[in-house]
C-alpha cells in the first residue's frame, strides 16, 4: 500500500500532537514540516522520521495532505494555498478569522476535488458523542447554559495577542461556537454583551442565543477568569431531565425525578483521546482513503466564524444579530 505523504505547517504544540498521532498510523507517512523558525521543524521532523521543509510551498509541492497549524491569523492563505494546488487540508480552528477570510477559504475549498477538514475536535470528544447522542435518541433539549472560561493567556505567549489571534473568542472559545450548532442547530439569532478586563480587548462575554428548532441558550465565556473545574461546561435542560459535561472529563445526567444520576467518566482515556484529536485525525484520514465527505466542513468551519463575528457585532452595536 502506498502511503499518504503528510506534510505539516507550524511545528509548534498541536502540530505536535497531530505528528504524534499520525505516526501511529499505517496509512500515512509524515514527509515534510515547515516552521517559519527552524529549530521546532527540525525537532518535530526528527521525532517522526521527516524532513524540515525551507517553505510551506515547498510542504504543500510533495505532500498529499497538509496540516495547517499555525497561529489563527496564518490559516486563511496558508489553507488557501494547500486546497488551490489540490491537497487534502486539515487547517485547525478558526479556519479563518474574519468573514471574508471564511468566504474565501470556503469557495477555494468548495472548488476543490480534495478533502478539506477543519480542526473542531471537540465533536470526536467523547463527552459530546455521548450528549449529541442522548439529545438525538432520548433526551429532546429546549434550553441549554454554555460556558468557556480561561484563567490565563500566556501559553503561548501570543494567545493573548488580538492581532495574532484574531480576537478572544477565535481562540478556544469558537469550539463552542461550533458544539452549540452541532447540539443545537443553526443560530437564528444572537444578542451579545460584553467587557474589557484584564486583556487589550473585549475579554468577557454573555450571549443569548436562538435556534432554528425553537431552542434557546445562554452563553458566557471569559478570558480572565480562573481555572476553576470545570472551565468549560454543557447544561442542557430536557423533559425532567438535566444533562451536564465537565469538561472532557465525565457527563452526567438524571433519567427520572427519582434523584438518580447516572454519570459516565472519561477519565481513564488519554488525553488525545478524550478530547477528540485522535478520532479526527483518522476521520481525516478516512475521508482520503475511503473517498468520505469530512466530518467538519468547511462550510462547518464558516459559520463558526460568523457566530463569533455576529458575537463581536452585536457587543459593539447593542443589537440582536438575525441570521
Ligand atoms: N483544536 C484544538 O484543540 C487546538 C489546541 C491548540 C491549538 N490549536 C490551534 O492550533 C494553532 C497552533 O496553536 P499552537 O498551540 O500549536 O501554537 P504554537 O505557538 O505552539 O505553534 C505554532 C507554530 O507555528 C509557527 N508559525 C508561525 N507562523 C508561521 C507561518 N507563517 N508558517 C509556518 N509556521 C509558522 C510558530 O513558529 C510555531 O512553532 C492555533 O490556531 C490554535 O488555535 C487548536
Amino acid at each position: 500500500m502506498t502511503k499518504l505523504k503528510i506534510g505539516i505547517i507550524g511545528a509548534g504544540y498541536i502540530g505536535g500532537v497531530h505528528a504524534s498521532i499520525l505516526a501511529r498510523d499505517e496509512r500515512v507517512h509524515i514527509a515534510a514540516v515547515h516552521d517559519v523558525a527552524h529549530e521546532p521543524a527540525q525537532r518535530l521532523a526528527n521525532s517522526c522520521g521527516a524532513r524540515p521543509a525551507q517553505s510551506a510551498s515547498e510542504v504543500i509541492e510533495s505532500c498529499d495532505a497538509v496540516y495547517i497549524t499555525t497561529p489563527n491569523t496564518k490559516h486563511t492563505e496558508l489553507a488557501i494555498a494547500a486546497a488551490q494546488s489540490g491537497k487534502h487540508v486539515f487547517c485547525e480552528k478558526p479556519m479563518a478569522t474574519s468573514l471574508a477570510e471564511a468566504q474565501a477559504v470556503l469557495e477555494t475549498a468548495g472548488k476543490s476535488n480534495s478533502v478539506f477538514q477543519v480542526g473542531h475536535n471537540r465533536r470526536f470528544a467523547p463527552v459530546y458523542t455521548t450528549l449529541k447522542r442522548l439529545l438525538t435518541e432520548s433526551h429532546p433539549p429546549h434550553s441549554a447554559h454554555v460556558k468557556m472560561n480561561r484563567g490565563e493567556l500566556l501559553q503561548p505567549a501570543w494567545v493573548g495577542d488580538p492581532l495574532i489571534t484574531g480576537g478572544f473568542l477565535y481562540e478556544t472559545t469558537i469550539h463552542m461556537f461550533d458544539m452549540m450548532r452541532f447540539l443545537f442547530g443553526e443560530v437564528t439569532m444572537l444578542q451579545a454583551l460584553g467587557s474589557t478586563h484584564e486583556y487589550p480587548e473585549t475579554d468577557d462575554f454573555s450571549a443569548l442565543l436562538q435556534f432554528s428548532g425553537g431552542m434557546h441558550a445562554t452563553f458566557a465565556s471569559s478570558a480572565d477568569a480562573g481555572w476553576l473545574f470545570p472551565y468549560e461546561r454543557v447544561e442542557v435542560f430536557c423533559h425532567h431531565s438535566t444533562i451536564v459535561t465537565r469538561e472532557t472529563e465525565s457527563i452526567v445526567y438524571n433519567q427520572l425525578l427519582d434523584g438518580q444520576n447516572i454519570e459516565q467518566s472519561m477519565h481513564q482515556l488519554a488525553k488525545e483521546e478524550k478530547l477528540g484529536y485522535q478520532q479526527e485525525d483518522q476521520s481525516f484520514i478516512d475521508s482520503i482513503t475511503k473517498g468520505l465527505p469530512p466530518a467538519v466542513t468547511a462550510a462547518d468551519g464558516y459559520k463558526s466564524v460568523e457566530l463569533v463575528e455576529a458575537c463581536y457585532r452585536s457587543v459593539r452595536t447593542s443589537a440582536p444579530v438575525k441570521f
